[in-house]
This record gives structure tokens, sequence and C-alpha cells, in this order.
């Protein structure tokens, strides 16, 4: 297997399952995240076969550390068959630091972080991308989005509103990168937790009375990633009916 495929947010919990099933299938990784330091135990782990990978350092927010990763993958992989763009950033559980807040409680900073990496920084991994990608006329880009940007949630303002604006990101690009076979799709992954969360309110909501597994999630993926005939689609890994 000569594919490639970079991985942001590879430190998290999605990221992580996700590269691992990419590894699994036999594809070369780009493991890649803000927080370097768990890169090196996943590439490793990886690369005890049958897929390869490398860890890379990267913030998303940064459009030239962003094109230097694609371009040194290119470099060293001749290729990029599939950008999942995982790497995200909410207030509360996802940042570990802040507190999720209303929208009026939101400050400006607050609010940039959030925009500034999950809207601005996969539009950055999407536009460093295409160029090979366009060279290729091959190429799948996952958006990593959340069903809370389809039906809002309290406290969730500035995450809500950046995986909306998600959408209307991958809807452009799959028109303008169409022609060059590039498939764009968003998944929404429903609830996967995190060690110590609290799930019972989503067991409850959900139809099969359970959680997300990031494993499923993370099949879906390369699934994905296998189909020629599918692109500016929101997919809905989920047990919850909503609209
Ligand atoms: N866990 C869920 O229930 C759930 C539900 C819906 C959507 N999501 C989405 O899935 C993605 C992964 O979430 P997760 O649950 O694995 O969370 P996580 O916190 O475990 O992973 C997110 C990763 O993104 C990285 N990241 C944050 N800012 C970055 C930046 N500027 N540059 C590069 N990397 C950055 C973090 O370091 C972290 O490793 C996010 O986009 C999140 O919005 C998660």
């Amino acid at each position: 297997m000569d594919k490639v495929a970079i991985v942001t947010g590879a430190a998290g919990v999605l990221g992580e399952t996700i590269a691992r099933a990419f590894g699994k299938a036999g594809y070369r990784v780009v493991v890649s995240d803000l927080r370097a330091e768990p890169l090196d135990r996943l590439a490793a782990s990886i690369n005890e076969g049958p897929g390869q990978a490398v860890p890379y350092a990267a913030d998303i927010r940064d459009f030239d550390r962003v094109k230097a990763m694609v371009q040194d993958t290119i470099a060293g992989w001749k290729r990029i068959d599939v950008l999942a763009a995982v790497g995200g950033q909410g207030l509360g559980r996802l940042s570990g630091t802040r507190k999720e807040k209303l929208l009026i409680e939101h400050t400006d900073e607050d609010w940039d972080l959030v925009i500034e990496t999950n809207l601005k920084g996969t539009f950055h991994c999407i536009k460093a991308v295409a160029g090979p990608m366009m060279e290729q006329r091959d190429g799948h880009i996952i958006i990593m989005g959340s069903n809370i940007g389809t039906t809002g949630r309290t406290r969730a303002g500035s995450y809500g509103t950046s995986k909306a604006g998600l959408y209307g990101l991958m809807k452009v690009a799959a028109l303008e990168l169409g022609e060059y076979n590039i498939k764009v799709n968003v998944v929404n992954p429903g609830r996967v937790a995190h060690p110590g969360d609290v799930v019972d309110r989503n067991i409850q909501e959900s139809l099969l009375k359970r959680i997300q597994d990031a494993e499923e999630v993370a099949d879906f993926y390369v699934y994905l990633a296998g189909m020629r005939n599918v692109s500016g689609q929101i997919f809905n890994l989920d047990s919850r009916i909503m609209f």
C-alpha cells in the first residue's frame, strides 16, 4: 500500500483512533497535533505494521507550519490521498482548561480560539493539501464535524458556530475541487467519551442507549476514504434523531 493519510488532532481520542485505523489498513500516516509529546509513541505503535507513521507537531492555526507538513509529506512519500482534519477545540471538555460559557459570557479571546482552531485551522489544512491532490487528480478530505453544528447547544456557542461553519466550508471545497476528483465530506461522530466523562444524558438520548465507539467512527473514515463517488455530504454516525 502506498497510500498516504494526514491525520490532525492525532494526539486526541478520535484522532489517535482514526490514525491507528489507517495504519491498520496499511496506509502511511502523518500523525499530527498541537501536542507533540504523545505522537512519537503513536507513530511507533503504527510502525509495528502493516502501516507506517511519522509524527509531525503542527498548530493548524499556523498556515506556514501546515504547508511545511504537506511539503515534507510530499518530499517523503510523494502523495497525499487523505486529509483527516480531526484537530479541534472547544471551551470546556476539549480545551481541558477553559470552562464552557454562555454565548454572552464569551470573551473575544474565547471566541477566536475556537473559531480559529476549528474553522480557520481546517481551512488551512484544506488549502495546503489541495495543490498536491489537484496534481494527482485524486484525494479525500474528511472534516470532523459535530452534531452540535446542526442542533446547537447551550454553552457551546463558539464551538457550535465553528462546526456549522465547517458545513459551509465543506460544500464550497467540494464544489471547487470536485473537477479534480477530490472528494470532500463531513463526518459527525456522535458522542465519543473521554476517560472520566459523565455520559448519562448522552446514553439517555440515544435510541440504542449507548454512546459511540471511536473505533466505529475510525472504521468509517477508512471506508469513506476508499469510496470513489461520494462528495459534498454530511454523515451523522449517531443514534439520536436530529434534524
Ligand atoms: N468526543 C466527542 O464526543 C466529539 C463529538 C463530536 C465532534 N468531536 C470532534 O472530534 C474532534 C476530536 O475530538 P476528541 O473528542 O478526540 O477530542 P480531543 O481533545 O481528545 O482531541 C482534539 C485534539 O485536537 C488537538 N488540537 C487542538 N487545537 C489544535 C491546533 N490548533 N492544532 C492542532 N491540533 C489541535 C488537541 O491537542 C487534541 O489532541 C474535534 O474536532 C471534536 O470537535 C468530538
